[in-house]
């Protein structure tokens, strides 16, 4: 989106807010008379804080920059529920009074309470339960032959200014504790900054304690890219988004091998593929080989595997021979009511789905973009039994 369009629609939002507040602030018999005089004591907090995100997104790099981004992403959190409540609740009231032709003043004072306890309550509990990773299980099996393994299937690590350290060194406990054959990433472990990334040698150094029979390997998403967001959305081109080096070192660092439009074969038999990503292929464009390209060379006798990050082209991969994808960045919605708009966008938004005879698997992740939290979907690993027709003699 343009900054154009996104800060307009960013500040018309939060007058809207601002509005709502002061209208409600007036109504009440119970503050009605002190209006002008507390008006202060919330409106300038208000206004100061909803700079932050704007200032976290155009500020050169600077550890007031990630401050005001760290404080801009959680402030969005509150903004949204307190907002989404009001907006709602005023309606009613509004609506209430059209039918009734009655003025119901202290209404005013309930809508204003239950927005700020709703707000309130919902962003912290979801910033919470953002931090506490679900182990999501599937067996899986595919019709070639093959030895059966487990395979744990992560994505959408985002790591950010507003990463927990100790979410990732759980997230590894929690891989290890499957003793898995092998271990597979769907992008987006950045959250299109690598310089945002405080400390970024602890987390390599907490990644880099996986334990894979077989190895880990992972393919990069649309935001492990350098560019400027607000709320979770771009506000730079796409040619301007690059992959630093930097990035790349750092997935050396944590011993991940990443696949971009490559094959590799696994154990001798696994033919495991991992895709550009369609938005932002890291060096300013869009361009990947296509489903057929890619898949061109391989032999369909064998199992083949596609790791992508965004779960799209099901049709085109199922035609040029892959049995099986995995991928993540839906977050599954990350908060409510994202969680029931994802499915309507999505041929699989989360979870295990067969699609015209394709095995379609999509994670839900373990990080967050934009505000911190998950309300409604969880932070998840997924740990896959994968079985194969047993090869003779084995
Ligand atoms: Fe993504």
């Amino acid at each position: 989106m343009h900054p154009a369009i996104a800060v307009p629609i960013y500040a018309g939002l939060t007058i809207i807010n601002g509005a709502m507040t002061e209208f409600c602030i007036r109504h009440w018999p119970f503050t009605a008379n002190a209006a002008r005089k507390i008006r202060p004591f919330w409106l300038i907090p208000h206004l100061l804080i909803s700079l932050a995100p704007v200032a976290g997104t155009f500020l050169e790099n600077s550890h007031m920059r990630f401050a005001l981004m760290g404080v801009g992403n959680i402030y969005l959190g509150y903004f949204l529920y307190y907002g989404v409540t009001l907006a709602l609740l005023m309606l009613f009231a509004g609506l209430a009074t059209l039918i009734t032709s009655r003025r119901f003043s202290s209404l005013y004072g309930i809508i204003l309470c239950l927005s700020l306890i709703c707000g309130f309550t919902t962003a912290t509990y979801g910033m919470f339960h953002a931090q506490e990773i679900q182990v999501r299980r599937y067996d899986i099996a595919v019709d070639k032959p093959g030895k059966d393994m487990t395979v744990v299937f992560v994505a959408d690590l985002h790591l950010s200014v507003n990463s927990e350290l100790s979410t990732t060194v759980k997230m590894v406990d929690l891989i290890n504790r499957e003793n898995p054959d092998l271990v597979l990433v769907g992008g987006d472990i950045f959250t299109s900054s690598y310089e945002a990334l405080f400390d970024p040698q602890y987390y390599s150094s907490a990644l880099s304690n996986i334990r894979s029979r077989l190895g880990v390997y992972g393919v990069y998403g649309n935001h492990d890219v350098d560019e400027p967001l607000l709320g979770g959305f771009p506000m730079a081109p796409l040619s301007e988004a690059f992959r630093t080096p930097r990035m790349e070192q750092f997935m050396k660092d944590s011993g991940f091998t990443m696949l971009s439009d490559e094959t590799v074969l696994i154990d001798g038999f696994l033919q495991l593929i991992g895709r550009v990503d369609g938005e932002k292929a890291g060096d300013g464009t869009n361009n990947r080989m296509s489903a057929a390209e890619l898949l061109k060379g391989i032999d369909r006798a064998k199992p083949v595997l596609v790791l992508e990050h965004e779960p799209r082209e099901y049709h085109e991969l199922k035609e040029a021979g892959a049995d099986m994808v995995l991928s993540g960045h839906t977050h599954n919605g990350q908060f409510f009511p994202g969680n029931l708009i994802v499915p309507l966008f999505n041929e699989n938004g989360w979870g295990y789905k067969v699609v015209d005879g394709l095995q379609t698997l999509v994670t839900a992740g373990i990080g967050y973009y934009g505000p911190p939290i998950r309300v409604g979907t969880d932070s998840e690993i997924s740990v896959i039994r994968l079985t194969f027709q047993q090869e003779s003699g084995t």
